[in-house]
């Protein structure tokens, strides 16, 4: 099977959208270190976090779907029992990472691995400081399947090298199991769930962003939370309404928690029209979203922010093609490492719908069609569901359309997206 867009005409269109990929893994993760039921609301239905649901349900948490995706877990009260086997978290960076920060504190050895893609990504990152935290752990080559042993920790300070959420998280969900106090720096400005989380619960944390504290042990208690739609998931449905003129798109209950919403900040710089209502003020803000097309121009993003709209870079890059002007985007070296070389993937895209890209170590320069149509083409996804999905976007103000020669599981983020897609490609179907 192969996947094509191609373009349309005028849409107005509210597209389903799954709850939030990083806060669904999360979720799942507190409740599971929790001891009792948990209820969580709107989780993403995706591979990626049934990916970690499996895993916990190897450490002996019981999970129970139910309508909606709301979803009860059964917490292990912060002990679990040593899993039969390996834990594969599948095409899962962040279930791998945080399930690594998690683990480090149980006294039992266990192996982590994940699909092709998976088992290339580094690893080094959250073992270096979860080893000077107590844990013992191996993974040749700087990638999975990672052998951990896990036991007693203790707190330590830690500047992360990248600014990264995974690392950064792993590393609070090892520090509330950890004698003592751990200090993270360098988060800048990558996504705050996890502090976000244990703040709203009253528990010993202190900072946000760029400078965290947590002062441990201490235990999880149950709780109930409803997770927002996932803004990386709306990020490709906003696109698409900036990139095809006259159409429209409305969300609904979004994250708009701040350290989320750089892609649409973004967009809007771009010439996107975004409004906003309806907020919802919860420990994870939402709102509803509604974008329309304006007259597009290229913007500079810079290392400062990237950390902000590291996932949405794939589709800002695909509406840049088809500015005014040039974008330029620097200090994004970290896309080289996610579920494929996203630099690349998204240069050799460009190059093949026919937008002008010059592939630079850390970003792009792409130079926009100043509005009008590209030809298109045929595509290749490197199995990446963010840049099949990117892709598919552009398709829609493409002559000849988009077509994705390997079509990913797209289902690892949202399971929705293809049937989205195709209400907007097929009105009368
Ligand atoms: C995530 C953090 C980001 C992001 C990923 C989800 C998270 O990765 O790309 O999709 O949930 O913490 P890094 O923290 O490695 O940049």
């Amino acid at each position: 099977v192969s996947i094509a867009s191609h373009p349309v005409a005028p849409f107005r269109f509210e597209p389903r959208l799954p709850g939030d990929k990083s806060i669904t893994h999360r979720a799942y993760l507190f409740a599971g270190m929790a001891a009792g039921e948990s209820a969580i609301a709107n989780t993403n239905p995706g591979e990626d976090c049934a990916a970690t649901a499996a895993a916990l349900r190897a450490l002996g948490v019981e999970t129970r779907g139910g309508a909606d995706g709301s979803v009860t877990v059964i917490g292990r009260g912060g002990a679990f029992p040593a899993p039969a086997g390996p834990l594969d978290l599948g095409n899962s960076g962040t279930g791998l990472r945080l399930l690594l920060g998690v683990l480090a504190g149980q006294a039992m050895t266990v192996t982590l691995t994940g699909d092709d893609s998976l088992r290339t990504r580094p690893v080094e990152r959250v073992l270096e400081p979860l080893r000077l935290m107590g844990a013992r752990a191996e993974a040749p080559g700087d990638h999975p399947p990672v052998t951990l042993t896990g036991g007693a920790l203790h707190g330590i300070r830690w500047t992360l090298p990248v600014p990264s959420a995974q690392v950064k998280s792993a590393l609070l969900l090892a520090g509330i199991q950890a004698e003592g106090t751990t200090e993270i720096e360098g988060g800048g400005a990558s996504r705050d769930h996890t502090e976000r989380f244990l703040a709203a619960g009253g528990y010993p944390v202190t900072g946000t962003g760029d400078r965290i504290a947590v002062e441990g042990p201490f235990r999880i208690e149950p709780f109930s939370m409803v997770v927002p739609a996932d803004p990386s998931a709306a990020a490709f449905w906003c696109a698409a309404a900036a990139v095809a003129p006259g159409s429209e798109i409305s969300l609904e209950g979004v994250s708009v928690n701040p350290s989320r919403t750089a892609g649409f900040t973004a967009l809007e710089e771009m010439g996107a029209e975004l409004s906003r209502a309806r907020p919802v003020d919860d420990v994870e803000p939402r709102a509803d979203l509604s974008v329309r097309a304006g007259t597009l121009r290229g913007i500079t993003l810079g290392p400062d922010r990237v950390p902000g709209l590291i996932d949405e870079l794939p589709v800002l890059a695909v509406v840049a093609a088809f500015a005014e002007g040039a974008t330029v985007v620097r200090g994004a070296g970290e896309l080289k490492v996610k579920e494929t070389d996203r630099l690349r993937a998204v240069a050799e895209g460009l190059r093949a719908i026919g937008a002008g890209v010059e592939l630079r170590d850390d970003g792009w320069e792409i130079t926009g069609s100043g509005g009008d149509p590209l030809p298109g083409g045929r595509v290749r996804s490197f199995g990446d569901h963010r840049i099949a999905m990117a892709f598919l976007i552009a398709g829609l103000r493409c002559r000849n359309g988009v077509e994705i020669v390997d079509p990913p599981g797209i289902e690892t983020s949202d399971p929705y997206f293809l049937s989205n897609l195709r209400q907007i490609l097929e009105p009368n179907a």
